[in-house]
């Protein structure tokens, strides 16, 4: 008689298991959510989910996204941003601050964290936003996974500028600081220049690459000068690579790259997308886009994110100037370097590296990133064959579309866990899971 399966324990069976060691054919137990065993042929008193022909990755950790939560749901709130991701094989995701009231403080932190609760589907953890005036607020706040200062303006109003305020922040506190690196002023002073421009190619000129490189030396120089953990945010120049490739030993400085960077290029995408490709800090040259791609093999990058930023399309759509900065991608990452994958570009190993391992690390989150007892369960079944067309009216972000819409790639998600549970499978997601706040050191 065959034992009977045991309550809320899974056994994944026959998928190419990414561990941290190298792929391999293996068993992976779950129990109450959590790893409990990875071998051969492990005992079957639960749920089995044959996962011939598939590959087993760690649930891919998005550490940027937008979620309009509170503020625009129409555009994306905690519920539908999280079902985007659950589709995309994105099991937690840390979200910012420039909502609608902004989470400055302690309070509105405490809401979103409630809502998120109630709403999200996959894990979730928040930043709270940096202003020139909320320091106690900044480092009394409870797991959080960082700081967020806006250097140079974006979407919202958040915005730390002044030399004398981010030298206040950077120089109190321990936590964490992630910084939107474009200097204020000198994009300002390009914003005034170009004003008579009124197409979306003047964005990269506005936002250029001076712009980005003074406000990314601007916050090395803090956080050497004070020992205070840096990550910069969606890394885009060639000339930032080159400066953080000088960094003194034992710095503490880490950075990302957004796959729309490492995936589109200028001119090429303002003429195809007009303001559609429009984000801060913005799509560059081919230049940039091959020195991101070879910073992050080289490891002077350590992960990705996707910004994701969603706009409605009608608002996307308006001439540039009125169009807001920004565009949608945690469901589309992951299919992005699977696809790359499949084309000998990278391993998934180190896909599972810069999406999974890096930002679990750089967060110091509990118990996530990898397949390893002990770990929560948090995973994806992805299926290498897959081949489909990304498709705008198909996703599940609200906003419903994608800079990559047309793109056909090889290689999808096919079901994703979290704590064990599925919550994503035949193009479906199971609304009725709960993720669970991250824990952060
Ligand atoms: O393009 C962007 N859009 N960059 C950001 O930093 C913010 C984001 C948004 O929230 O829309």
């Amino acid at each position: 008689m065959s034992p009977m399966p045991t309550k809320g324990t899974v056994t994944i069976r026959n998928a190419r298991v990414v561990l941290p060691g190298g792929i391999q054919q293996v068993d992976v137990l779950v129990k109450a959510g959590i790893i409990s065993a990875i071998g051969r042929d492990l005992p079957g008193q639960s749920e089995v989910i044959d996962a011939d022909g598939l590959v087993l990755m760690p649930g891919i950790i998005d550490p940027q996204v937008h979620f309009r939560d509170p503020g625009a749901p129409q555009k994306e709130d905690l519920h539908s941003g999280s079902c985007a991701a659950a589709a995309g094989g994105v099991t937690s995701f840390l979200d910012m601050p420039n909502n609608n009231p902004p989470v400055i403080d302690r309070i509105r932190l405490d809401v979103k964290k409630e809502d998120a609760a109630k709403k999200c589907v996959v894990n979730y953890g928040f930043f709270i936003g940096a202003t020139p005036d909320n320091l106690e607020e900044l480092n009394s706040a409870e797991n959080v996974c960082g700081i967020k200062i806006f250097m140079g303006s974006s979407t919202g109003n958040l915005l730390v500028s002044k030399d004398s305020d981010l030298e206040r922040i950077f120089s109190t506190g321990t936590r964490l600081i992630a910084v939107h690196a474009e200097d204020e002023s000198l994009l300002q002073e390009n914003s005034e220049m170009l004003s008579t421009v009124r197409e979306v190619e003047a964005h990269p000129r506005i936002r250029d690459e001076a712009v980005a490189l003074r406000a990314s030396e601007k916050a090395v120089a803090l956080s050497l000068k004070y020992q205070r953990r840096l990550h910069i945010l969606h890394l885009t120049t060639e000339e930032e690579v080159r400066m953080l490739q000088r960094l003194p030993r034992g710095h503490k400085i880490s950075t990302e790259v957004c796959t729309q960077h490492l995936t589109l290029s200028a001119p090429g995408c303002y003429r195809e997308l007009g303001t559609l490709a429009q984000m801060n800090p913005p799509l560059r040259t081919s230049r940039h886009r091959d020195s991101l791609w070879k910073a992050l093999k080289d490891g002077v990058i350590d992960c990705i994110a996707t910004d994701h930023a969603p706009h409605t399309l009608e608002e996307k759509k308006r001439p540039y100037g009125e169009a807001p900065s920004g565009m949608p991608g945690v469901e589309t990452s992951l299919p992005l370097m699977l696809d790359r994958a499949n084309r000998g570009e990278c391993s998934l190993l180190e896909i599972s590296k810069w999406m999974s391992e890096a930002p679990a690390r750089l967060y110091e989150m509990f118990n996530k990133g990898r397949i390893e007892v002990g770990y929560d369960a948090d995973l994806v079944l992805v299926d290498m064959e897959q081949t489909k067309t990304i498709t705008n009216g198909q996703l599940h972000t609200r906003v419903n579309w994608s800079p990559f819409h047309g793109m056909q790639l090889k290689g999808w998600p096919v079901r994703t866990l979290v704590h064990g549970k599925t919550v994503f499978l035949d193009g479906k997601v199971d609304t009725k899971v709960r993720g669970r706040e991250i824990r952060f050191a």
